[in-house]
């Protein structure tokens, strides 16, 4: 069985599948999107994350929240054990020809966008809504109380902020309470700049979700970073990505991670990251090769 930790009200699984490659540019194509999904939540996954923002720059919008709506009505499955996130906030354009993620943290475009969230995901309330990334040109709080609104509304039953430093956690708090359930922050060996926001979420008694937990799905920065994570995966004849998300997870019973995942091998070989075990030698070499910031 996946490793299932509580995320606010849901019990799901602690490894959930990020939706991002199957929808964005380079992605293998709806049926590899539809197998990839339908083979995560065969094999035990029950937390899916996506995004309004999860389509080919130019391209129909919203694709991701919509391939995963049709995967969990075509899934025979138990849908009502699947967690599913979405986020609102950014959307794609182009810049110099070139693929962009814009903002846009309007409260009025958080609130249009989410009512279209819930609309693709064939949803009257959307399990956990995340604010995607603060847009400078709005006062932060001003986004959130879009935020806030839709949880009033139902729209969605829970709320998160993603892309937020300590302090935008706070005013998030102060603004949302308990409707609060998780924080989505940037997190992986290669990325550790927000460790302060993991700590801060553990004293708040909310979940913190690692995005890119591998160091994301183009060529990693820094591939040396991972040398340990490889030797570490040697011993236990298991995946260097799968010790990744081990160690990820053992930072504190409140970590999730969300690999992304182009097709059914990765995202099935990642769900058994919660079955490893590292022992205090493990630990060691990883804590010693990862980049303290
Ligand atoms: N909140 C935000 O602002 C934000 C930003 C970025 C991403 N995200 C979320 O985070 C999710 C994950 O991030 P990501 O997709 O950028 O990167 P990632 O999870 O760090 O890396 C994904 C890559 O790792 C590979 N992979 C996954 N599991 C593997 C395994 N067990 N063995 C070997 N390779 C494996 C995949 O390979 P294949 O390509 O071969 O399948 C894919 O190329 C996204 O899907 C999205 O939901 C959120």
């Amino acid at each position: 069985m996946v490793l299932h930790r509580d995320l606010g009200p849901f019990d799901t699984t602690a490894i959930g599948l990020g939706e991002m490659p199957l929808t964005i540019e380079d992605n293998l194509g709806h049926g590899k999107g539809i197998e990839t999904i339908h083979a995560a939540l065969d094999a035990g996954c029950r937390h899916i994350d996506t995004a309004w923002a999860y389509y080919c720059s130019g391209g129909e919008e919203q694709t991701g929240e919509k391939l995963v709506a049709e995967a969990l009505s075509s899934w025979t499955g138990p849908r009502d054990e699947v967690s599913v996130a979405t986020k609102v906030g950014h959307y794609r354009n182009f810049t110099d020809g070139r693929p962009t993620w814009d903002v846009d943290g309007r409260p009025e475009s958080l609130i249009r966008h989410a009512k279209e969230s819930a609309l693709a995901l064939g949803v009257d309330s959307i399990d956990l809504l995340y604010f995607h990334r603060p847009d400078p040109r709005i006062p932060y709080r001003e986004s959130v109380e879009a935020i806030r609104q839709l949880v009033d509304e139902g729209v969605a039953r829970t709320a998160g902020v993603s892309n937020a430093s300590v302090e935008q956690i706070d005013a998030a708090r102060e603004i949302l309470g308990a409707d609060l359930i998780a924080v989505q922050n940037q997190f992986s060996p290669i990325w550790t700049e927000t460790a302060d926001t993991m700590a801060h979420t553990e004293e708040l008694g909310i979940a913190f979700v690692c995005w890119s937990p591998l160091g994301g799905f183009r060529k990693p920065k820094d591939d040396a970073v991972f040398e340990p994570f490889r030797r570490v995966a040697d011993r236990h004849g298991v995946s260097y990505q799968q010790v990744v998300l081990a160690w990820e997870l053992s930072q504190g019973e409140h970590v999730f991670v969300i690999p992304g995942a182009h097709r059914p091998q990765t995202i099935l070989d990642s769900l058994h990251a919660g079955d490893l075990r590292l022992d205090p030698d493990d630990q060691a070499v990883l804590e010693h090769g990862v980049r303290k910031d």
